[in-house]
């Protein structure tokens, strides 16, 4: 047993999603500032944090709005007081479009499309209701998931949109998440430029068709740091950056091979609950307390040790050098591979600050995948 892993919050009941304030803050400053220099506005992704506090923190520090996946996300930021948003996902279907034109009523949306029949849909049901809804042309820059092909596609939606006479076109979006976590700078570097490469075949056919684009947005915590260097993005829309995750942080942010600069203030406080073996402790921190999908999480500050899933309630943490130094009723942090997956099972961040719980921040929209 180590006295300083015995001592970790133990106000604190376990398991619980930890958030140190002081780095939330730096992450949220750090990228703000770079954002800033390079004269491209930040318009952060909640998917990742999902907690209208941590939103207000980000527009506090100069962001120009949000975005958000769900509706039920933008839902919970309207909610709380946010008023300029961008949808980044299709909103297809009457039941969701009624959605969207009550958010509508209430705040600045935008929302992306890829599809006609979708901006038809959008059109006679924003002009019946007399809502104004913004219209992100997505242009499929490589992920192979939402958007248009690169070419002469988004320009001819982009005139379904301005002919409609009730949508306002607002912009184009390029993003590409399938290389977002890619670890070597270098790999992920050619990567991006090559997705804006797709992008800029859109944009030139929308300029040649006389047609404005008024914002540019695209761009994750991964790319971040070549989007501003290649000026092709006007808004940016990382979300990660400011719970950052394992897998993030075994990134390379720069050509010299530099992690990222940013810290990691989110953890999972696990308790031992069992030893039962010598170089084995049982913790109370399963797949339903820390996300798999990215990997197992690491043991914060023991390379030492290894975390291995051992249930929905439990994980083993398995020396793989040396002693354990692991009891019954001692704490360890685990940092999880993927924030967002992981913030999605929890109601609460427990805030903490100098290694004291200072302060409860709702989760409001985990689980709000609709
Ligand atoms: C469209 C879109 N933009 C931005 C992001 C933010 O990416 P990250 O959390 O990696 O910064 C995501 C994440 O999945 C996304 O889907």
């Amino acid at each position: 047993m180590t006295p300083a892993m015995q001592a970790l919050f133990p106000d604190v009941d376990t398991p619980a999603l930890m958030l140190d304030s002081t780095q939330v803050r730096k992450n949220i400053a750090l990228l703000q500032s770079r954002a800033d220099a390079a004269g491209i506005r930040l318009r952060p992704h909640v998917k990742a944090h999902k907690s209208s506090h941590i939103a207000r923190l980000q527009m506090e520090a100069g962001a120009v709005g949000l975005c958000c996946t769900k509706l039920g996300e933008a839902e919970v930021m309207v909610a709380n007081g946010h008023r300029d948003l961008l949808i980044t996902s299709p909103v297809v279907g009457m039941l969701k479009i009624e959605r969207l034109l009550q958010l509508g009523r209430a705040a600045s949306i935008q929302v992306v499309a890829d599809d006609e029949l979708n901006i038809r849909e959008l059109a006679s049901a924003a002009r019946a209701a007399g809502v104004d809804i913004g219209i992100v042309i997505e242009v499929d820059v490589g992920q192979g998931r939402c958007g248009v092909q690169p070419g002469p596609r988004a320009a001819e939606l982009a005139r379904h949109v301005i002919s409609s006479g009730a949508l306002t076109l607002a912009g184009v979006q390029g993003y590409q998440g399938g290389l977002q976590c890619t670890p070597l700078f270098s790999e992920r570097s050619i990567g991006v430029r090559a997705a804006m490469d797709r992008l800029a075949m859109s944009l030139e056919e929308l300029r040649r068709a006389g047609i404005t684009v008024p914002v540019i947005t695209g761009g994750g915590t991964g790319s971040f740091p070549i989007d501003i260097e290649l000026h092709q993005l006007t808004e940016l829309q990382p979300g990660s950056y400011v719970t950052m995750d394992a897998t993030y942080t075994a990134t390379e942010w720069s050509a010299a091979g530099s992690g990222p600069p940013l810290g990691q203030p989110l953890t999972v406080l696990a308790s031992v609950v069992s030893r039962p073996t010598r170089d084995k402790a049982i913790v109370d921190a399963g797949w339903k307390a820390v996300s798999s999908d990215a990997g197992v999480p690491r043991v914060k500050d023991r390379p030492d040790l290894r975390f291995e899933f051992a249930g929905d309630e439990h994980g083993a943490i398995v020396a793989m050098t040396g002693k354990l130094g692991l009891n019954v009723g001692d704490r360890v942090e685990l940092i999880p591979s993927h924030c967002d997956t992981t913030v999605n099972l929890y109601d609460k961040f427990v805030v903490h600050h100098a290694g004291r719980a200072e302060a409860i921040w709702p989760i409001e929209a985990r689980g709000k995948s609709q």
